[in-house]
């Protein structure tokens, strides 16, 4: 089966120049990406899924970046792979911390269902250390974040830290 349609799923909150990178790249390589905005009970968020979708949407604007459609997600990100009909779940891989979680999800999302593969991107060089995390860190404390997010994401950002 072609992998021609692919999801990438991520917490995105908010969404940076690092996952702006992995969705140029995955374009390059799928006829369709929709980037699925999970609430991650794992994780605390600082903006809604409502919130990170829209700023992801206007992030992607920004960027020229046309096509991509961005969701918001509850839910097992296989189902929701399945229910936009993909086949390849993308990644985005950075350091060898990244890769036990990424490995474990992998092989969960596998075994729920073996027709749908994961495929990682390598982070480019100059992203290698940028997290969505660093970014609300760096902001909060009134650092620059220029280099790390599109213009209208550091709004986002300053209108949440107001
Ligand atoms: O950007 P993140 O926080 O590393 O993304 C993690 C995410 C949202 C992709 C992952 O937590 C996820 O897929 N959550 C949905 C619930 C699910 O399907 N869990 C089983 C696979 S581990």
């Amino acid at each position: 089966m072609p992998l021609s349609n692919a999801i990438y799923p991520g917490s995105f909150d908010p969404i940076t120049y690092g996952h702006i990178d992995i969705v140029r790249r995955a374009i390059r390589l799928f006829d369709g990406l929709v980037i699925a905005v999970v609430a991650n009970p794992r994780k605390k968020p600082l903006f809604s899924v409502t919130e990170r979708v829209r700023i992801a949407e206007n992030a992607l604007a920004e960027c020229d970046i046309c096509g991509v459609k961005v969701i918001g997600y509850d839910g097992l990100l296989i189902d929701c792979a399945k229910s936009h009909n993909v086949h390849a779940i993308v990644r985005g891989l950075r350091a060898n911390s990244d890769f036990d979680y990424e490995f474990q999800m992998a092989l969960t999302n596998r075994d729920l269902d073996s027709d749908i593969e994961t495929v990682f991107f390598m982070t480019a060089g100059c992203y290698s250390f940028l997290s969505s995390s660093i970014v609300k860190e760096v902001k909060r404390f009134g650092g620059e974040i220029k280099s790390f997010v599109p213009e209208s994401v550091e709004q986002a950002l300053a209108q949440k830290f107001e």
